[in-house]
């Protein structure tokens, strides 16, 4: 979703600010702006539909200069992508403002604030902050109580960076569901909505609470007060990650990067969490033991290809470890009457850890009365791992195609863990475990071996490109592997796909399918295979086109409209992961081939955290 990144400084902070831009670029990206206090006390701004390059092609005819300045790149919900809609905002020639996030009272506020004489220039929500943000910094001249006394006022959420040229040593933020950190400099600090987009400048972090309002100080003094008003010391943490994230390492596009460091994340994963013939309960936490033990249901939260994850969860918990498990969509969760039977664990899937509907979904569900929550997430520090009693952190590192990937196997991985910690408490058969524990050791070797299937499926994306309609079909947990692939064709390549269980397609799919809808189908070794050959009979029968993905062990031939491409074979338990790999290099192809913007498709962001 959008991004914000300020700075101040003892030198000119425009590079900083940019260079900070295009490293969020990734999280929203219609438009983008900045402002920088000129040596004379003018805020100078620029700001530009599209792109960040953009801006900086405005930037680089007409430089800013200044040591203190905010940025800004919107993803819009208020107005369309226009100039006039970017950020920052001004009220007047004094104060500027970013902001992520909605506001829900902004018209209240605006006829208010229409009443009391301001003017206003855009159709965002955000210029009603400018304004409010105004009038009472008229009131108090003084930047910080200005802020404290603004956001008392406004519904929704927000994550905002402020500055008056009035007090050219400092800027001020504030979030309130939606992420912002301070970078921590050697005399200079620095604030971001991402650790990511300052990792140029500093590695160290202090991530603001819900509530948190900062001001930072020329020569780097930082100051956090709580919504309370009450200064208060918030720990500074390193970021780990390095900064090997912001560059492509050579391949064309971030998914594709990303999709090949799938051994290496997996691997990282696993990390110190197994021994040889189980799961280190200890992984997700000292109190975990005693909450497992507990826990007689499950209930699984989140959006997005993190849904499809506890979807497939929903299977291996059953099976494995006899827990019963309901997974649902954040959106959906949040409002409605939910039944929670005693016993019953919450938990949470999401790779940024800041996804709006998810972390209300957190909020809702702690009055509840479930035994607790957990939090399966990729970004340490986030709302979502603050919010949850347990966590367990995939190692995926950070994700910057929209795409998601790599997020997803460490996900599905994750969960395998949480299934075998389950089980044994439940009496899981040991050899089934240990012959589990066994296969993820060998995951990331395997998943080195699809990758070589790359070219193979590149050849195969041809048949794609010209289709305007697929079909995947998947079953048993192989269905939300299904979905996943619909998934990610739609989002970069913009061909409409869906996903079925396979058993669905007589009652009403099979409808559409003729030799312009390719139909592409997951066929692991498993105990539904033969169910999902006569599947694809079915399919064959109506001259549909048949891609399918199966173990080398399968017999399935191919044929005239029949692709067939073989996977190595792998412990039925983890077929799922495995599967996802082809399904995500297709897609993939598909849209390279599509000439689609891979990393940044259309109209949507990689972190979503507005409602
Ligand atoms: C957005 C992203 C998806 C992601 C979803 C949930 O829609 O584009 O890739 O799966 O949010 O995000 P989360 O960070 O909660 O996993």
């Amino acid at each position: 979703m959008c991004g914000i990144v300020g700075a101040v400084a003892e030198r000119n902070v425009q590079g900083i600010l940019l260079e900070g831009l295009k490293r969020l670029e990734y999280r929203g990206y219609d438009s983008a702006g900045m402002v920088v206090l000129s040596e004379d006390a003018r805020l100078n701004r620029q700001r530009a539909a599209g792109k960040v390059a953009a801006l900086q092609d405005k930037l680089d005819a007409a430089p800013l200069v200044g040591q203190l300045g905010i940025a800004h790149t919107r993803w819009a919900t208020h107005g369309r992508p226009n100039e006039q809609n970017a950020h920052p905002h001004q009220s007047g020639e004094s104060l500027a403002v970013v902001h992520n996030g909605i506001i829900e009272n902004h018209e209240a506020l605006k006829a208010e604030l229409e009443g009391q004489g301001y003017v206003f220039t855009s159709d965002t929500d955000t210029e009603v902050v400018a304004h409010l943000l105004a009038r009472e910094f008229n009131r108090s001249q003084d930047l910080l109580t200005a802020l404290q006394t603004a956001v008392a006022t406004l519904d929704g959420a927000y994550a905002l960076a402020v500055m008056h040229k009035a007090q050219p040593d400092i800027i001020v933020g504030a979030r309130k569901g939606s992420p912002l950190v301070v970078g921590v400099g050697v005399e200079e600090a620095f604030l971001a909505s991402d650790p990511l987009a300052l990792l140029q400048v500093t590695d160290r972090f202090i991530y603001l609470h819900e509530g948190d309002v900062a001001r930072l100080t020329k020569g780097g003094t930082i100051a956090i007060y709580d919504a309370a008003g009450e200064l208060q010391e918030r720990p500074v943490q390193v970021f780990e990650h390095g900064d090997g994230a912001a560059s492509k390492d050579g391949y064309r596009h971030f998914m594709l990067k990303e999709i090949y460091e799938q051994p290496q994340v997996i691997a990282a994963t696993l990390e110190g969490r197994l021994t040889d013939r189980h799961v280190l309960v200890k992984s997700f936490g000292i109190e975990a033991e005693a909450l497992f033990k507990q826990a007689s249901q499950i209930h699984i939260i989140a959006c997005g290809t993190s849904y499809h994850a506890g979807m497939v969860a929903r299977y291996w918990l059953e099976k494995y470890a006899g827990v019963p498990t309901q997974v649902e969509v954040a959106s959906e969760y949040r409002y409605r009457q939910v039944v929670v039977p005693e016993g019953t664990l919450f938990v949470t899937l999401s790779q940024s850890g800041e996804t709006a509907d998810t972390l209300a979904a957190l909020r809702f569900a702690r009055e509840r009365g479930y035994i607790g929550s957990l939090a399966i997430c990729n970004v340490p520090g986030s709302s979502l791992v603050r919010e949850s009693d347990l966590t367990l952190m995939t190692q995926a590192g950070p994700e910057i195609g929209v795409a998601s990937t790599k997020a997803f196997t460490t996900q599905l991985v994750a969960l395998m863990l949480l299934t075998l910690s389950l089980g044994r408490m439940r009496g899981m058969d040991e050899t089934c475990q240990a012959r589990i524990v066994q296969a993820l050791r060998t995951l990331p070797g395997m998943i080195g071996q699809v990758l070589a299937l790359d070219s193979e499926i590149e050849a195969l994306s041809m048949a794609f490109a010209e289709k305007h309609h697929a079909l995947f079909l998947g079953r048993g947990a192989h269905f939300p592997i299904a979905l996943e692939g619909a998934l990610k064709l739609k989002e970069i390549s913009y061909i409409h796909a869906e996903a079925y269980p396979a058993g669905e397609l007589k009652h009403g799919p099979l409808a559409l399918v003729d030799s312009e809808m390719p139909v592409i189908s997951v066929a692991p070794n498993d105990e539904l295979l033969e169910k999902l050959k006569s599947n694809l009979q079915e399919v064959r029968a109506r001259g549909g086109e048949l891609y399918v993905f199966a173990d080398e062990q399968v017999r399935l031939e191919e044929a005239e409209g029949v692709r067939v491409l073989r996977l190595p074979h792998i412990d039925e338990a983890l077929a799922p992961i495995l599967y996802t790999l082809p399904l995500q290099l297709l897609s993939y192809h598909v849209a390279v081939l599509k000439g689609t913007d891979v990393d940044q498709p259309r109209n949507l962001a990689k972190s979503v955290t507005v409602e």
